[in-house]
């Protein structure tokens, strides 16, 4: 069986997401692919070239505990959880591919714990819900990084663009039919995990003023859902540059995505912000069509890699 899931990209409300607010997240439109068999040796074998893990094999019984390579955590684990909540005695073997290179941080880790859970889900003939499997692909997420809100699991699994809010307590699927934003990417990998810690200690020395700005970009991804909806891109932009203005104060920008984000805003852009965890990965843009060609060339003028998928796309699904 062969399932795939999407890379997903933030819109609007990184950080503030962790911490019981709302966000804005699309699914994009580049896939990983899980191939998922049932042996009888009853261990776990993966395969996941584009995270260098090789012919690796642990007996069911031990698969959390021991050693485990960097590339093979994510679906060690969410095996692990499956298993333990539906208990099987088959061996498997994963081998997964991707589309798009985990540099990006669009979120192949998510997307392979989805299509393992899904994939187990349908290989052993028991049928979860979309939020059964959020559950326990969330609850693998938590158990490796500790904290971290969910969103990239729920753009796996549901697709398309949501409203989503911490820990899956809203997951709400936006109708839309378009979303004219240009992704940059800045050559720097974001370390999410050290920029959650970094935001969290500022809170603690300043409580009331990182509080104060999470229910700001509230505010700003309540409009910004509007504003999707009824196609009202201008106000999408501006929403986004305040945004942007918001996650530098937290501390997460950098000279780099202000290069590409000003780069964009300077020929025309609605508006510019970064995307994700900060200081590398991705910054995004918004316009109008007649002037996208302008704002993919200003921001590779300045070192971005302009990367041109589809968003809004279908969640997990069986290939075959
Ligand atoms: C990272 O892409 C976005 C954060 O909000 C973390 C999360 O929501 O899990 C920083």
């Amino acid at each position: 069986m062969i399932i795939s899931a999407p890379g997903k990209l933030m819109l609007l409300g990184e950080h503030a997401v962790v911490y019981n607010h709302p966000c804005l997240v699309t699914a994009v439109g580049q896939r990983l692919f899980a191939e998922i068999e049932l042996i009888s040796k009853p261990v776990m074998q993966l395969d996941a070239s584009d995270v260098n893990v090789a012919g690796y094999e642990k007996p069911l019984q031990d698969l959390g505990g021991g050693e485990m390579p960097q590339g093979a955590r994510f679906i060690e684990i969410a095996v692990r959880n499956f298993l333990s909540k539906f208990p099987r005695d088959k061996g498997i073997k994963i081998t997964t591919k991707s589309e798009f290179s985990s540099k990006f941080g669009f979120g192949s880790s998510s997307a392979s714990t989805v299509c393992v859970i899904k994939g187990l889900s349908e290989i052993f003939g028991k049928k979860i819900s979309k939020k059964e499997c959020f559950d326990l692909a969330y609850k693998t997420v938590l158990d490796i990084q500790g904290k971290g809100s969910g969103f990239d699991v729920a753009a796996a699994i549901y697709g398309g663009t949501l409203y989503f809010v911490t820990g899956g307590k809203i997951i709400e699927p936006l109708k839309i039919t378009e979303l004219p934003i240009i992704i940059g990417y800045s050559g720097i990998k974001a370390d999410t995990v050290t920029l959650i810690k970094q935001v969290a200690e500022k809170a603690k020395k300043y409580p009331e003023v990182i509080n104060n700005i999470y229910l700001e970009i509230e505010k700003l991804v309540e409009q910004a859902k509007l504003a999707v909806l009824s196609k009202d891109w201008i106000t999408l932009g501006e929403l986004m540059n305040f945004n942007q203005g918001y996650l530098a104060a937290l501390g997460v920008g950098s000279r780099k995505l202000a290069a590409m984000i000003y780069a964009a805003r300077d020929v025309g852009a609605f508006g510019a912000k970064l995307s994700g965890a900060g200081v590398g990965d991705c910054m995004i843009a918004i316009s109008s069509r007649g002037i996208r060609q302008k704002i993919e060339k200003e921001i590779k003028s300045v070192g971005g890699e302009v990367i041109n998928i589809p968003v809004n796309v279908e969640g997990v699904k069986i290939e075959k």
